[in-house]
């Protein structure tokens, strides 16, 4: 099995990123990170490429022909699959037409609901009886591509904001991984 070069792109804590640099050792995933972006210096995420000596690169979401700039830096990477990872930056349509079906994202919420941002409060506001992780394809709306893989669980009447996100997050420590083995599965 030849594997995929993949981007990872993060703008905060990482643990998903932490997470997929591990599952990497297994002999049979399908991908090598080779490249991560952050668009945010104080990035927590970042150490886990200087960790693991993986290159990495901060941007400035704001220069001028910031879309094109990182588009060549993928194709000099030879990234083939890219995995939005708690990135906080909407992609323009150039960019998501120039990867087209090579964009994940993960997202926490059961999609289609609770697109968007603050999914934890809304969820609990709304007094859902189930909630979990959605990792999707990424098309030109926001967190409306194809679902890859879903996984749920059942709120808990003790259950806050907090305790929401960390059970959703470990669900997407399996569901990112699966995937990423479920779209390479045939190749
Ligand atoms: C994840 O929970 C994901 O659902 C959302 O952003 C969060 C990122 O967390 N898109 P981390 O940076 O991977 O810890």
């Amino acid at each position: 099995m030849v594997r995929k070069n993949a981007c990872i792109f993060i703008s905060g804590a990482g643990s998903n990123l932490k997470n997929l640099i591990r599952k990497t050792r297994d002999y049979n995933f399908p991908i090598n990170i080779r490249l991560i972006i952050c668009n945010y210096k104080k990035a927590k995420g970042i150490n886990y490429a200087k960790k693991n000596s993986i290159p990495y690169l901060i941007v400035n979401s704001k220069t001028r022909n910031f879309d094109n700039f990182i588009i060549s830096v993928l194709k000099r990477y030879k990234i083939d699959l890219i995995c939005l990872a708690g990135y906080m930056k909407i992609l323009s349509k150039n960019f998501i037409r120039n990867f087209n079906k090579r964009i994940l994202n993960i997202h926490p919420s059961l999609l289609p609901k609770f697109k968007g941002l603050n999914t934890y409060s809304r969820i609990l506001n709304n007094n859902e009886k189930k909630t979990g992780c959605t990792v999707h394809f990424v098309n030109e709306k926001l967190d409306s591509g194809n679902t890859i893989v879903q996984k749920f669980f059942f709120i808990l009447p003790e259950d806050n904001e907090k305790s929401l996100k960390v059970r959703t997050q470990l669900l997407e420590y399996q569901a990112y991984p699966e995937a990423i083995i479920k779209i390479f599965r045939n190749n």
